[in-house]
């Protein structure tokens, strides 16, 4: 009798329990998937970035051999045809690089200039044909054939890039790197570049870029080498440190004035990339678990 009268109640408690439990089930189910969702695409991701050439730490490692002939590989393919066989140029196509120095190659390839297009008024800046690799080669073999300015590399031989934010650079910018750099900037760049570096027409249809996307060593390489129509800053015009304060000014006014879009830090399409990518897993996880809570 006891029994019986316990009997419904009991089921009660147990079709609860097996409720609770496969509901329980199905949560961790979506939690699990979730997680798995999350560790796939933060490894995918992390591949990504790995593969990346400019994630990656390059060293100019220029006196190579393997890495002149990798460089003469594709200069024979890609450059021959306007810089001559010798580098020493070709009339109406390409000027000699005989002696202009891995800096100034650094700066042609790494900012997409080159190689140009034949019909090209002014060598754009455009994505980069090559990677950071394949750039210190053509870098390394034209050096090898002239010499001229050099990369700046650190101790450990890798590319230069904050390190160059001010003579006084050490992991932070300085002030006074930037007020130095703000006042020679003005006295030396300004008058093509607009006080901000946002750029500005010159004669002749020809114009001086806006300097947001270039890298600190490419800033450095510009006033060192003073691509087309823009003026070469030796060391006696503008010490390293001279040059290296003006960088700490042109990459701290580009991260106070940020139009159209976000800061994001200032720190550029790598940024604003993972900014995307981690905006676009968030989206794509609520989604996956939506979903899953549904079926
Ligand atoms: C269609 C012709 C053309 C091709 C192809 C080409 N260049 Fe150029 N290159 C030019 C011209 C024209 C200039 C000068 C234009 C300028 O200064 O804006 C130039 C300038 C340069 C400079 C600057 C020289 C200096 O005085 O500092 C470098 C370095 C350079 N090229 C490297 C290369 C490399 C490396 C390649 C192959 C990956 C290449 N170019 C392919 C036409 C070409
Ligand atoms: C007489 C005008 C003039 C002056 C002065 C001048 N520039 Fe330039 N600058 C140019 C032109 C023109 C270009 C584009 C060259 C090209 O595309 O080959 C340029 C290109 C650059 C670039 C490359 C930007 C990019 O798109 O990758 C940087 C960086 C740069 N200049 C920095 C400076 C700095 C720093 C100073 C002062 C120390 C300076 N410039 C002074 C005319 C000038």
């Amino acid at each position: 009798m006891d029994t019986n009268s316990n009997s419904a109640p009991e089921q009660g408690t147990a079709s609860v329990a097996v409720k609770q439990s496969r509901r329980r089930r199905k949560m961790r189910k979506t939690a699990a998937g979730a997680a798995a969702l999350t560790v796939g695409l933060t490894g995918a991701g992390v591949l990504a970035t790995a593969l990346t050439p400019d994630a990656q730490v390059a060293t100019a490692q220029l006196d190579d051999q393997a890495m002149i002939q990798e460089g003469k590989d594709i200069y024979d393919v890609a450059c021959i045809t306007c810089h001559g066989a010798n580098l020493q140029g070709v009339q109406d196509r390409g000027p000699s690089l005989v002696g202009v120095g891995s800096g100034s190659v650094y700066f042609q390839v790494h900012s997409g200039r080159m190689p140009m297009m034949s019909n090209d008024a002014q060598a754009e800046r455009k994505t980069p044909r090559y990677t950071e690799q394949q750039t210190l080669a053509l870098a390394a073999y034209v050096a090898a054939n002239g010499g001229g300015p050099g990369l700046v590399t650190n101790e450990d031989g890798s590319i230069a890039m904050e390190e160059l934010r001010g003579a006084n650079y050490d992991g932070q910018t300085q002030a006074g790197d930037v007020a130095r750099g703000s006042e020679l900037f003005r006295l030396n760049c300004a008058s093509c570049h607009n006080f901000t570096g946002r750029g500005g027409a010159l004669s002749s249809g020809k114009y001086a870029p806006g300097l947001d996307p270039a890298n600190e060593q490419e800033i450095y390489q510009a006033m060192l080498t003073g691509p087309q129509n823009m003026p070469r800053f030796s060391d006696r015009q503008l010490t390293a440190d001279e040059k290296k304060d003006i960088i700490a000014f042109i990459k701290s006014s580009k991260e106070t004035s940020s139009p159209g879009g976000w800061g994001l830090g200032g720190l550029g399409p790598v940024s604003e990339a993972l900014a995307m990518w981690l905006i676009g897993i968030t989206a794509l996880i609520g989604a996956a678990m939506w979903i899953g809570s549904r079926s």
